[in-house]
């Protein structure tokens, strides 16, 4: 990689990032920072590198999903638990329909820092600095709780490792196990009709498993049926705390730099400039990498950024997250997708239909449109079926937790409950119902994908 340093980011300018008081504790945390343990290994990046060429490839479909910000206070064994189970929930609902591996990444165990639109918020004729995440400062309204804390960069870093921790022991310690599939349906999305589907589809899979186990294939004998590959990834925002966690390889004949926070980074709508510190951070590391693109991007601009973050033009290395609104994702993803397709670059394109869709409800609240969102999949869905391209996966934001954030769905959230549990430290999420009706509709879309390639594969033959 050429001129480029772990900390060559710093000379560049750079949007969204916190203004600390005292700048040598900064230091003192980053210097602790860089030798703690990796958090990720970098053959596992590595290997999500691969899988990540599968989806843009059309070989495997990517599963991306969790809270729009992880917070301290919700930061417990339960919520992980049941985050997961919704994930697991969803990408096994979207394997039966695609009839593909799902890559399941995670949008957790790291991701406690926000882009905001503005540095400062005004409530009454008070103005004190946005609330940028608890990687940064505190939620309260209060002059001291809105400060900057580098302290909180090595709170991260501990409640990253443990959530990480607890995800590795689920997906390898038995809770992935497909003859447990009943059990990851939540109680409260029970008698719903997602549910019922779900209930449905689990039958069938459980029949298919009985039929292997005759056959001598076992969840004991068959690590498949009984484990999982989770990954993780959030927004590399803060570039200092990146920079303390990226190691070089060294075991491996390809010495490359890894970001060790998570398997994958993105970069923000936000932060995409080409000549900032974020695209400087991000082209020199080896990981998968994600780019958000929202209605302003400019093919040509897209182009000069893929070019600079993926200049091997290697599969698997860049997704592009397209996150452009219901409104408009037809007519800004097809000049983006004819330039990419045009230029021979190789890109996975995944959809982010949640951050196009935020608007306020008369309530106040921040809210999403269950209606909204699935019409964006859709959108994105057909202007790849038109211009023959993949349609590699999807970006949610979800949780476990029976929240009431977004509105719409069978179990009909409307505008005057929002209130009843709103708890996001950010953006809306999808409850569990809401994401298992996301997958169902998913899985239709992907499962038509597969009829029309077999109609296409028996004209062939
Ligand atoms: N190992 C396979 C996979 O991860 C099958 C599998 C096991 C699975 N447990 C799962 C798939 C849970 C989805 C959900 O894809
Ligand atoms: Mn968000």
């Amino acid at each position: 990689m050429i001129d480029w340093k772990t900390d060559s980011w710093r000379k560049f300018p750079i949007k969204q990032v916190p203004e600390y008081s005292n700048i040598s504790n900064v230091a003192l945390v980053e210097k602790e920072l860089s030798i703690r343990p990796p958090l990720v290994f970098a053959e596992e990046a590595r290997r999500l590198r691969k899988r990540m060429a599968d989806v843009a490839e059309g070989k495997a479909f990517l599963l991306q999903g969790g809270d729009c910000a992880e917070s301290f206070a919700e930061h417990n064994a339960n919520n992980i638990r049941d985050s997961f189970r919704v994930l697991l929930q969803m990408a096994v609902v979207l394997t039966f329909g695609s009839a593909l591996p799902v890559i399941k990444i995670g949008r957790l165990a790291g991701q406690y820092s926000k882009p905001r639109s503005s540095p400062f918020e005004v409530i009454n004729d008070v103005s004190l600095p946005s609330y940028r995440g608890d990687m940064v400062n505190d939620m309260l309204f209060d002059e001291e709780a809105r400060k900057p804390d580098p302290e909180r960069l090595l709170k991260v870093y501990d409640k990253s490792a443990a959530t990480l921790n607890l995800l590795r022991a689920f997906a390898g310690g038995g809770m992935a196990d497909l003859t447990k599939l009943h059990e990851w349906n939540l109680e409260f999305v029970r008698g719903t009709k997602a549910a019922e589907k779900y209930k449905e589809l689990a039958a069938k899979i459980t029949s298919s498993l009985e039929f292997m186990k005759a056959c001598g294939m076992t969840p004991e004998n068959t690590p498949q049926l009984r484990e999982t590959e989770f990954y993780t990834s959030h927004e590399g925002l803060l570039l200092n705390y990146e920079e303390a966690l990226t190691r070089k390889d060294t075991i491996t004949e390809e010495k490359g730099w890894f970001a060790t926070s998570a398997h994958m980074l993105w970069i923000g709508d936000r932060t995409r400039d080409i000549d900032e510190a974020h695209v400087e951070y991000m082209r020199g590391i080896a990981n998968p990498i994600g780019l958000k693109c929202g209605p302003s991007t400019n093919p040509d601009d897209l182009l000069r950024l893929i070019e600079r973050l993926n200049p091997l033009n290697q599969s698997g290395r860049l997704t592009l997250i397209a996150r452009m609104g219901s409104s408009e994702i037809q007519k800004k993803l097809k000049p983006l997708i004819t330039a990419v397709k045009k230029s021979g670059l190789i890109v996975g394109w995944c959809c982010d239909p949640m951050h196009g869709n935020t608007v306020k409800a008369s309530s106040g609240f921040k809210t999403r449109k269950m209606d909204d969102i699935m019409t964006e999949v859709k959108g994105f869905f057909e202007v790849h079926k038109e211009m023959d391209t993949i349609p590699g996966g999807v970006h949610f934001e979800m949780t476990g937790q029976n929240v009431t954030e977004c509105v719409g769905g069978v179990y009909e959230v409307n505008e005057s409950n929002l209130a009843d549990r709103y708890h996001t430290h950010c953006d809306p999420r999808l409850n569990a119902t809401q994401s298992l009706e996301l997958a169902f509709l998913l899985a239709d879309l992907l499962s038509e994908n597969r009829k029309g390639l077999n109609k296409e594969i028996a004209a062939v033959s």
